[in-house]
């Protein structure tokens, strides 16, 4: 393939602006402000986020999850604990949260460690989810290789059936982690690139802030 460039795509971020004086104490207060107007332009889409992890060995990784609860204790998403990520994490629980809100040309960035949540809890949001999410669960040996997709649509026919009475038990390697932050960033893009950016660092139980350079 040619090589293309792409020189010409530029925007400039002019909506808003994020200042010491406007800013929540709080890093958890500012994401839920943050995350309350974002949900207002996109309900659906608001909470995906882009997980990163690191092997033992040093390989990073990163990939799409969805937010599924926030509180100052953390933010939780669910997955397989088989899969990649799972493994990585496993090895490795530094992990960082990255959320992008392009209308509200905002980013935030959260760096922490993760660990399971309790199996209850688990269980709780498993329960919650639709049927169909919930066969599929029990389908999908997430990030294994299968033979085909015909694999894959058979077993999720025949567990249905199998579990037609609605009770679908969650699998022991499905559930949730939550990210305990150390780092929060708040980025909001400014003019001429020179873009807003506030870290919360947690240091004992206190939170810091600091101005860093765009
Ligand atoms: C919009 C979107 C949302 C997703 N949400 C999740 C999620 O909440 N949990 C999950 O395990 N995978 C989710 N995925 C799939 C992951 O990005 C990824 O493909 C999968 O978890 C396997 O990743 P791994 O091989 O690194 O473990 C989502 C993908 C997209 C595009």
């Amino acid at each position: 393939m040619d090589k293309k460039n792409l020189f010409e795509l530029r925007k400039e971020f002019l909506k808003r602006e994020l200042s010491e004086e406007t800013i929540s104490n709080s890093p958890f207060e500012q994401f839920e402000t943050w995350f309350s107007e974002a949900q207002k332009l996109d309900e659906m889409e608001a909470n995906t986020m882009y997980l990163a992890t690191c092997s033992a060995d040093g390989h990073p990784n990163v990939r799409t999850v969805l937010l599924k609860e926030y509180s100052s204790n953390g933010f939780i998403f669910y997955t397989n604990y088989k899969s990649r990520k799972g493994k990585e994490l496993d090895e490795n629980p530094n992990a960082t949260l990255l959320f992008y809100w392009k209308e509200l040309e905002r980013q935030v960035r959260i760096e922490g460690i993760t660990e399971k949540v309790s199996m209850e809890e688990s269980e709780n949001y498993f329960k919650s989810r639709p049927f169909e999410s919930r066969v599929a669960a029990v389908v999908s040996e997430q990030s294994k290789v299968i033979s085909s997709r015909e694999v894959l649509n058979k077993k999720f026919e025949e567990l249905k059936i199998k579990f037609a009475d609605g009770n679908v038990p969650k699998p022991d390697s499905w559930g949730g982690y939550i990210l305990r932050p150390s780092m929060i960033e708040f980025w909001q893009g400014r003019e001429s690139r020179l873009h807003d950016r506030i870290l919360f660092t947690k240091k004992g139980n206190e939170w810091i802030t600091e101005r860093l350079s765009p």
